[in-house]
């Protein structure tokens, strides 16, 4: 679909296909940081990021997308823009954060990942520090800093995780991907990053497959890491919508706000945005993640 098509369809499910939502902002919020992970690839940490991140906006916050994934980032191919620029260019000293940050739907604001590797911890000292001075201009643009990381447990992944306020662990009920995921907690709780850690179960096939893929994880996870809390957010079936919508360059929730998939992501975002006070910190927001990401990278 072509670019002005896809804006076209947009606009339009902005007007007519939002309903006003069930739950909305309360009055006093800080900035979040939330990274998102996975510890298999491919279980739909973009979708959802995307997706959440429209959810949250329609309840009235403001939302910033990091893609992170400094590999293979992908945000902006899921909603068919050419970034002309990309952290790789802030990290360069070329552009600063606001040059390369572009507007998706809604307003949504998206700073585009890097698409040629780059480690944050073998990139020199200078370099680093500009990346990490110029992250905290985002303080003032979202109430929510949703931060979507590659797959795995590399090093980058590990620090973003480690540096945000909150972490969304997002698997499906296979095997392979439960395995990762509990893989993912080991290390982060084994490093003492993380003290907890919300769970989406995505891809879902049957009905509660989603409540019983976590009570499973949630049962090994108190046994094994005592000192791990999981928080269950909820599950989002499979649906062909999601796919559709990424064939269409359109975010599911915009094109088809009444799919399954749709009602589960609002649903997710009411919860997140519900779930209170994150894990303490010495410092919250987005100079507490800089401050920390500092630290780990
Ligand atoms: N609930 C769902 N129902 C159907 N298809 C889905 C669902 N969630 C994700 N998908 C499909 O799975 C594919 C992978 O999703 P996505 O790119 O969001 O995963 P990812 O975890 O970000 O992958 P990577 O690890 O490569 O970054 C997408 O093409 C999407 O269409
Ligand atoms: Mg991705």
């Amino acid at each position: 679909m072509m670019g002005d098509q896809a804006e076209k369809l947009r606009t339009e499910a902005l007007h007519k296909g939002l309903k006003p939502p069930s739950c909305r902002r309360p009055a006093a919020a800080g900035c979040r940081v939330i990274a998102v992970a996975s510890g298999k690839g491919g279980v739909g940490k973009t979708s959802l990021v995307l997706n959440l991140g429209l959810s949250l906006i329609h309840m009235g916050y403001r939302v910033v997308v990091i893609d992170a994934d400094l590999g293979m980032a992908n945000i902006d191919v899921m909603l068919n823009t050419m970034p002309a620029y990309s952290l790789a260019d802030v990290v360069s000293g070329e552009k600063t954060l606001c040059d390369i940050m572009i507007r998706g739907p809604l307003d949504l604001k998206i700073v585009p990942g890097s698409s040629g590797l780059f480690d944050l911890a073998n990139i020199d000292h200078a370099k680093r520090q500009l990346l990490l001075d110029q992250l905290n201009g985002l303080e003032a643009e979202g109430d929510f800093i949703l931060v979507d990381t590659a797959a795995g447990i590399s090093r980058n992944v590990i620090s973003f995780i480690g540096a945000a306020d909150d972490f969304i662990l997002v698997t499906t009920p296979e095997p392979t991907a439960l395995t990762d995921a509990y893989g993912m907690l080991k290390v982060l709780s084994g490093r003492g990053l993380k003290k907890k850690s919300h769970v989406v179960v995505n891809s879902t096939q049957t009905f509660h497959q989603g409540q019983r893929t976590y009570s499973g994880l949630e049962r090994v996870v108190r046994q094994y890491l005592p000192a791990m809390e999981v928080n269950y957010l909820g599950e989002v079936r499979y649906d062909q919508a999601v796919s559709r919508a990424v064939h269409n360059f359109i975010p599911f929730v915009l094109s088809k706000p009444r799919s399954a998939a749709s009602v589960a992501v609002k649903r997710i975002a009411c919860r997140l945005a519900a779930s209170g006070e994150p894990e303490k910190q010495d410092e919250g927001g987005i100079t507490g993640f800089i401050s920390r990401l500092r630290k780990l990278s």
